[in-house]
């Protein structure tokens, strides 16, 4: 099962590039759908280097808590403190939601629906 989700996972991944068939793709966690990988490239890419997975390194931990989607994004879009601003040059909409998700999966529960997201605020 694990081998046939890589598999698609690579194809997906590869879709226009030349696939490289039987590479070896180590993954810490199981990642098992291509937006979630999406997120999690763009998560090392940005975030890894203060929230080294998920944890606390020079920003805060990310996977202690449920975060609400719209408070990750708002706090990637302006930033605070030592945490830089990221513009949409910088991620995508579609790539900070796929952010949202990988940190979804970082810890390990689903994010909350969307008609309690408002009963929080
Ligand atoms: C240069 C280091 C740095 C980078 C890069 C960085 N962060 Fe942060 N992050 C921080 C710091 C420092 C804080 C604490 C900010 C504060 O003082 O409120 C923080 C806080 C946060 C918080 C709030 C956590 C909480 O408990 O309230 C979220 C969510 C967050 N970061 C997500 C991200 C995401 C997603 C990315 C990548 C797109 C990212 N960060 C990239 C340093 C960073």
């Amino acid at each position: 099962m694990r081998i046939v989700m890589v598999a698609a996972l690579s194809l997906a991944l590869c879709a226009g590039c030349s696939a490289k068939r039987g590479e070896p793709i180590s993954e810490p966690l199981k990642i098992d759908n291509a937006r979630v990988a999406r997120g999690e490239r763009a998560f090392m890419a940005n975030c890894n280097k203060c929230h080294p997975g998920g944890e606390k390194g020079l920003g805060f931990a990310l996977n202690n808590k449920p975060l609400p989607g719209f408070m990750i994004k708002a706090q990637v879009r302006a930033g605070a403190g030592a945490m830089p601003a990221f513009t949409k040059e910088l991620i995508t909409g579609e790539q900070l939601d796929e952010i949202v998700e990988y940190v979804a999966l970082l810890r390990n529960s689903p994010p909350p629906p969307r008609e309690n997201l408002k009963q929080e605020q």
